[in-house]
């Protein structure tokens, strides 16, 4: 059942967002060579806990952290942990917090340092393909514009639209109805209605779109050893178009 929030719950969920938005751009500045993501973990979970806030991630079906921290090869869901980033790294750091009882989730992928012209296209590719994603969050379309839109724009440049894995309707759940492909036909699923909220997460290959789970039972990584990036914004469907709420 998808639930249409008030603008006074929306309000809320811009607080959520803009904390999770805040918390990403702090992320940003401590992306570098010889961070653990463990560390990148720690800023995180202190600078939501200091808010007010409470990590959204922290024990949701017993995942250990408050932010995926997937690098690489993996495509989302990797666990925070000592491994060092290291020059020509990228990694894709998801976060989700809840404040006032709604959540905000987002995700980025980010280089450390210089990074090769593939990993610069694929973060790019997979950015602008959020952002159309977004643009076809609004009245007159079907939940499928919107995996269509991704998924168009991704095989335009030659990589491939994880399929194994959704964006999902957000608010007083961090995952609520209706689940959000990446991929499919448009024209098609249900209306878009103002006061739904959506988190849009497009995970994007630069290989083929398998996917295989580690032996943590988290760490979902590309089958093909390939680059992943994965970009992610709640966003609000208003009568004046989407309204992203996990900015700064
Ligand atoms: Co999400």
């Amino acid at each position: 059942m998808v639930i249409l929030r008030t603008p006074a719950e929306i309000e809320q969920m811009r607080r959520a967002g803009s904390l999770v938005g805040q918390v990403l751009e702090r992320l940003r500045e401590h992306v570098a060579p010889g961070v653990s993501t463990r560390e990148l973990d720690a800023i995180a979970e202190n600078m939501i806990c200091s808010r007010g806030g409470v990590p959204s991630f922290k024990g949701y079906r017993g995942y250990p952290a408050s932010i995926c921290a997937s690098v690489n090869n993996e495509i989302i869901h990797g666990i925070p942990g000592d491994r060092m980033l290291v020059d020509g790294d990228i990694i894709s750091i998801d976060c989700g917090a809840m404040l006032g009882g709604y959540h905000g989730d987002a995700a980025m992928t980010f280089p450390v340092g210089p990074v090769s012209a593939e990993a610069e296209k694929l973060m790019t590719v997979t950015r602008e393909a959020l952002n159309a994603g977004i643009a076809m969050a609004r009245l007159k379309m079907r939940l499928g514009d919107i995996g269509n839109a991704i998924q168009r724009h991704v095989e335009a440049n030659g990589f491939s639209v994880v399929r194994d894995f959704v964006g999902h309707g957000i608010g007083r759940h961090m995952h609520e109805d209706p689940q959000i492909p990446n991929f499919g036909p448009a024209g098609m699923g249900m209306r878009l209605r103002t006061g739904m909220v959506l988190a849009i997460e497009p995970m994007v290959n630069a290989g083929g779109h398998e996917v295989v789970v580690m032996d943590d039972g988290w760490t979902a990584c590309t089958r093909d050893g390939s680059l992943s990036a994965h970009f992610e914004h709640t966003v609000a469907i208003t009568d004046d178009g989407p309204e992203v709420l996990t900015l700064p």
